[in-house]
């Protein structure tokens, strides 16, 4: 595990390597910089090097940082990270069973609050409805831990909060304009490309914490994917936001979304619940239509017509509106 917090050498090889880019950093200077011995910098050096930095080592000259915006370490996160709660504490694994499990271990320490917890590939991610969530190398798993200090029925708004976020991130870091599907997934021509899972915790009235789960599909294959879930699950495509010979920043689309969730989070806080309803509907491909909502007590059908102020879904059937908490949906073609 790496964190944002624990300095590390690697971590402050990069820093130094990245403030003379694209000069050459001579051995002599880093080891001077570093308190370090010239071979103890050539083993972290090789060390940056298999965990996928382009460090260029010239004799005479020293070690050159080639630009590479695609790692998830949590330094590289936080470099540039315009947030004051969300992020300022980031866990990284490479790989780990599930973000959602350690950001609840976490969350019973009571000064963690805003914690990014991030992984490479999850061996037992968890999906909405007790799924399997498959996390290959590729994709963006993470989890955030928040405190809020309002009242437990907003908690049903996260979803939808956390949903926006995400999609307003991706227009604006990939030029790709995503849609919303009730309760809480990412689209692109109809493939899901990420999903959303809140785990809450609420005492006395009042919610402890939540741990907000971010499933991205950011550059993955699909095919392998849909082998790996079950058919029941196979409602409709999974698709991926950036196809594996493109070129784009993972991290770029974290630190934009990290700063969208937290100016929406800030919005709820003082109580302005009105414009996340109005712009999630915005970008929805689910109000207007005649859709099929299969909760944990059985079907219903009828035309999404709205959202409550409670994220539920509004469903008009036979002259009736009705309000649909949690569910999944699938669209009549
Ligand atoms: C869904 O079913 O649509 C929600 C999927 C949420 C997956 C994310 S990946 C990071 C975090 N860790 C998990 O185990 N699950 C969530």
């Amino acid at each position: 595990m790496y964190t944002s917090f624990d300095q590390t050498t690697l971590d402050k090889i990069v820093t130094l390597l990245k403030s003379h880019q694209p000069e050459f950093l001579s051995g002599e200077k880093l080891s001077k910089s570093l308190g370090l011995s010239r071979a103890a910098v050539w083993k972290n050096i090789k060390k940056l090097q298999s965990l996928g930095y382009k460090i260029e080592s010239k004799q005479n000259l020293g070690y050159r940082l080639h630009p590479n915006n695609s790692l998830l370490f949590p330094w590289e996160i936080s470099d540039g990270l315009q947030t004051d709660t969300i992020g300022r504490k980031i866990y990284y694994f490479d790989t780990i069973d599930s973000t959602q499990n350690f950001a609840l271990e976490l969350a019973r320490k009571p000064h963690e609050n805003g914690s990014v917890v991030i992984a490479e590939r999850q061996t037992q991610g968890r999906g909405r409805l007790n799924r399997k969530w498959v996390s290959p190398k590729g994709g963006i798993w993470l989890s955030i831990l928040l405190r809020p200090n309002f009242e437990p029925s907003y908690t049903s708004l996260f979803p939808m909060l956390t949903s926006l976020a995400l999609a307003v991130a991706i227009e604006k870091t990939l030029k790709i304009k995503p849609e919303l599907k009730w309760p809480n997934d990412v689209t692109v021509n109809s493939n899901k490309v990420a999903g959303i899972l809140i785990d809450a915790s609420i005492e006395s009235n009042a919610i402890d914490y939540l741990v907000i789960g971010v499933g991205i599909n950011f550059k993955i294959k699909p095919s392998k994917i849909v082998k790996e879930i079950k058919v029941g699950q196979k409602k409709y495509g999974i698709g991926t936001l950036v196809e594996e010979n493109q070129k784009a920043s993972p991290v770029v689309l974290i630190q934009q979304f990290l700063a969208e969730l937290e100016s929406r989070y800030n919005d709820i806080i003082s109580d302005n619940t009105g414009t996340i309803r109005k712009e999630w509907m915005k970008r929805s491909s689910t109000i207007g239509k005649n859709v099929t909502v299969t909760t944990t007590t059985g079907t219903t059908k009828g035309k999404a017509v709205g959202i409550y102020k409670t994220g539920a879904l509004l469903l008009s059937s036979r002259g009736k509106i009705q309000r649909v908490l949690a569910g999944d949906i699938t669209y009549k073609r």
